[in-house]
């Protein structure tokens, strides 16, 4: 599926939409993998995925921490943490360990948005939810969500 926004607000909107039809995932952690230059709006779309969570705290851009854990508010959907990855600068498995990666992954009850997920693919789950943004011209990007690796 591809949908075009305009704004830096509509890929909030899309991704909090996105967010609220997530549901109860019975088989380990919901991997959503995404991608997409310097600038897409891939920090954009998973500060709008976290409030739809229902996630208050601010979500900061985890370039440096590359690994951060916010807790799912009254657990909804079942799931009871949050994790939003800068991959850009991981390569080897000892990072998935220090970064906690590889624990979050090896939690059911977890959501994972990872950023420049490519970096990481053969680590990650062979399902997972892809999203890459193409940026266009100024505000407006091409948003495609699909289910293959
Ligand atoms: N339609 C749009 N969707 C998302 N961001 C947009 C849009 N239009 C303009 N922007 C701007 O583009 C930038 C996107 O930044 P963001 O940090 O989300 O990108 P990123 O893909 O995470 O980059 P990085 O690779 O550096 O992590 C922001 O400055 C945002 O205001
Ligand atoms: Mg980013």
């Amino acid at each position: 599926m591809i949908i075009e926004v305009r704004s830096k607000n509509e890929t909030l909107a899309l991704a909090k939409l996105f967010a609220e039809s997530i549901s109860p995932n019975e088989k380990g952690p919901l991997v959503i993998a995404l991608q997409g230059d310097l600038g897409a709006g891939k920090t954009t779309f998973i500060k709008g995925l976290a409030r739809g969570l229902g996630i208050r705290k601010n979500i900061t851009s985890p370039t440096f921490l590359m690994v951060r854990r916010y807790e799912i508010p009254r657990h909804r959907g079942g799931f009871k943490n949050f994790y939003h990855v800068d991959a850009y600068r991981m390569s080897s498995a000892r990072d998935l360990e220090t970064t906690g990666l590889a624990d979050a992954l090896r939690d059911k009850r977890s959501i994972i948005a990872v950023e420049w997920a490519d970096r990481i693919r053969k680590n990650l789950p062979r399902k997972v939810i892809r999203i890459a943004i193409a940026h266009q011209k100024e505000n407006e990007r091409t948003i495609l969500f699909s289910t293959k690796k």
